[in-house]
């Protein structure tokens, strides 16, 4: 019987880690050995009656991720964004590259990151969280070329759930009567999608460790299963719970900016704002880096499409509340 390869996966009791533990598990070639900080949740515990070795294992704290990563053969990475605590997710993320870097066996290092706001737009639209953890992807380059060579970079899309947020969510104006969407960029701006990234996250996953003679050395993958025109967003969120509802919703795009949105919602508002502002300004060159073509859901032989196996539309989440 051939032996199956351990896979370790980051965040494995949520988002992102979650949906790569579900797409994994169906392959049925994978041991999965599935990082939280504590193993003793409720979402630990149905993670190993499902099968997954569960540790526990904290991002600020090298020698837990040695023993998490010990014997891995793939390695999927993914940090968070603490608030805002950018140099916490720079740290993190470096930790998480030195630990891997430190497995003589590691076949494939898929480090969720993504692109540099400054970089791209040349210092003039900074998104700290975006170019955080660019400069992880900088490090493993430069300072880890041994791991570099066992790395795709995955730059997940905007996920579909976003639109739950609150600080990104319609909000009721009761003195109207209607839903008013206050957002620092015009409705035509088109914003790269994952969809449900509880879902496909997992899908991008499997594929680029299919296609691996396609994603190593060093590639970069767009987790892009839509092009979405911001306005068409809030069209379908009022539509689906107008229907939902049973009575319309009415809704106005308010074309605000940046300053605004920031002072509304300080934080995170501020910094989507910006990374929206990114895709205002530059479209689909937002999502891009000097010198490097990114493979695409279509590379990778990916389409959209019904639930199994391929990727959920960009709304699918969205369609998830009826
Ligand atoms: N929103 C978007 O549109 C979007 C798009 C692309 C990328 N992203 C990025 O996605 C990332 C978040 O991924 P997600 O949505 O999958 O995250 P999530 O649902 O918030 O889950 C975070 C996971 O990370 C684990 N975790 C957090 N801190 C940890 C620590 N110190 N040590 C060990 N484990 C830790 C958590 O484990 P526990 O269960 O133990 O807490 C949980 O499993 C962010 O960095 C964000 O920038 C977001």
């Amino acid at each position: 019987m051939t032996r199956k390869m351990l896979a370790v996966v980051l965040g494995a009791t949520r988002g992102q880690g979650g949906s790569v533990v579900n797409a994994l598990l169906k392959t049925g070639q994978y041991s999965i050995r599935g990082v939280t900080h504590d193993a003793n949740t409720p979402e630990a515990r149905r993670l190993q009656e499902r099968g997954v070795e569960v540790v526990a294992a904290d991002l600020d704290d090298p020698s837990s991720l040695d023993a998490a990563f010990a014997s891995a053969h793939v390695i999927f990475a993914v940090t968070t964004m603490y608030d805002g605590d950018v140099e916490r997710e720079v740290a993190q993320g470096k930790k998480v590259a030195d630990s891997a870097a430190a497995v003589d066996m590691l076949q494939h290092f898929i480090w969720s990151t993504l692109p540099s706001a400054s970089a791209i737009s040349d210092g003039k639209i900074p998104v700290p969280h975006m170019d955080g953890k660019a400069q992880v992807d900088e490090y493993i380059l430069n300072a880890l070329p041994a791991l570099a060579q066992k790395t795709t970079f995955y730059w997940g899309g905007f996920y579909a759930e976003n639109v739950t947020y609150p600080p990104y969510a319609p909000n009721c104006l009761s003195s109207a009567g209607n839903y008013v969407w206050v957002q620092p960029v015009a409705s035509d701006t088109l914003v790269p999608m994952v969809g449900d990234h509880n879902v496909n996250t997992g899908i991008f996953i499997r594929a680029i460790l299919e296609k691996a003679h396609l994603c190593l050395p060093r590639g970069y993958v767009l987790g892009v299963a839509d092009w979405v025109v911001h306005g068409d967003m809030l069209e379908a969120w009022a539509t689906i719970l107008s229907e939902k509802n049973g009575e319309t919703m009415d809704v106005v795009y308010v074309h605000s900016d940046v300053e605004t949105v920031g002072q509304i919602w300080p934080g995170t508002g501020r910094e989507l704002g910006q990374m929206l502002k990114l895709s205002e300004k530059l479209g689909r060159d937002a999502w891009t880096k000097k010198d490097t073509t990114a493979l695409t859901m279509q590379d990778l032989g990916l389409e959209v499409g019904d639930r199994d196996g391929k990727l959920g539309k960009g709304f699918e989440y969205v369609q998830m509340l009826r």
